[in-house]
């Protein structure tokens, strides 16, 4: 890595737990994952510690909470408040949006400043199948209560399936669109149980555009600098616009831009998902001394260092326990 690049802001996910009330069928069994205890996973001090270290040596461009479902881990909203107070310049988190409706006003008020939201059918039935137990209902309250509590410029996210929610997708689109919300479509990504079922469910972001250019007109937007979504500005037969994105992980990988750093609930820290491998810093974040923080700037640089390098799924690990 050279000096430029080392003082390239990076965008931090951080998964603070790997529970979730759903086991939404391509991130898990329908077991679940066996959980780490409290003792096992990182304190909000260990945390803070490390969004320190980050943001005074290298810059952070934005912070996003992640999980498994990170409003499942109780204190979630002084942690926001304690990542807020760090004077970022953005603070978002991705959530399945099934605990929102009660918490999006202290979420807004804690400084969160918007979320995402995953929402892969807008199908009661389908939703109920593709989560195994997750209500339609409750994500739509929380939608509804994130849009009204300023947790905006809101985003959902579908995950693509073939033969399961792959008809939907215009619905989405639109659905999102009426919400003024921006649609992603993400393809598949083979970890976990979907690497097993990867050529039967992967619907690609080609098949997904060709599905959108039935019903509007597409015109394709710039694209920010380490975008992972190609964004395209849809406007359909009655002249609803919206912004709809397609997030290509697998047909065309966005490495090279990638400025992604991923730190595990257990202290892992990781720069790819393709590889989700990489050092746990955890003991460096407990004692704040100088010469664990010149370690863990080694650790941090080496991790970046493999950004950019060829891109290969090649461990099943399950987004749950990287953060998506
Ligand atoms: N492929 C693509 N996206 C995935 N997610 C979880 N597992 C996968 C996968 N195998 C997504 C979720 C959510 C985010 C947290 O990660 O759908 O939008
Ligand atoms: Fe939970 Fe998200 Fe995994 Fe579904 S995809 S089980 S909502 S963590």
């Amino acid at each position: 890595m050279n000096e430029s690049q080392k003082h390239t802001p990076v965008y931090l996910r951080i998964s603070i737990t790997d529970r979730c009330q759903h086991r939404c069928i391509y991130c898990m069994g329908p077991e679940g994952v066996a959980k780490f205890t409290h003792q096992d996973i990182l304190s909000f001090a260990e945390i803070i510690r490390f969004v320190q270290v980050l943001k005074g040596h290298f810059g952070i461009s934005s912070v996003r909470i992640t999980g498994g479902e990170p409003l499942v881990r109780r204190g979630v909203v002084e942690l926001v408040k304690m990542l807020a107070a760090q004077g970022l310049s953005e603070l978002t988190l991705t959530t399945n949006g099934q605990s929102l409706a009660a918490m999006a006003g202290e979420l807004k008020q804690a400084g969160l400043n918007r979320v995402n939201i995953s929402l892969d059918s807008i199908n009661p039935d389908t939703y109920r199948r593709l989560t195994r137990s997750g209500e339609l209902e409750a994500a739509l309250a929380g939608l509804a209560a994130a849009l009204d509590s300023g947790l905006t410029p809101l985003k959902l996210n579908t995950v693509v399936l073939k033969g399961i929610n792959s008809d939907e997708v215009v619905d989405i689109a639109r659905f999102g669109i009426e919400r003024r919300c921006e649609v992603r479509f993400l393809e598949l990504m083979p970890i976990g149980p979907s690497a097993e079922h990867f050529a039967d469910w992967f619907v690609s972001s080609q098949e997904i555009l060709a599905e959108l250019c039935q019903a509007f007109e597409l015109e394709p937007t710039k694209t920010k600098f380490g975008s992972s979504s190609r964004k395209y500005l849809a406007q359909d037969s009655q002249g609803r616009q919206g912004i709809i994105g397609l997030i290509s992980s697998s047909s065309s990988p966005f490495c090279r831009q990638c400025r992604r750093l991923r730190l595990t609930s257990t202290g892992k820290l990781i720069g790819c998902l393709a590889r989700p491998e990489g050092p746990n810093i955890r003991p460096l974040l407990q004692d704040p001394g100088k010469a664990n923080e010149l370690s863990l700037v080694e650790m941090i640089s080496d991790v970046l260092d493999i950004k950019g390098k060829r891109r290969l799924f090649w461990r099943a690990e399950p987004m749950v326990r990287i953060g998506g």
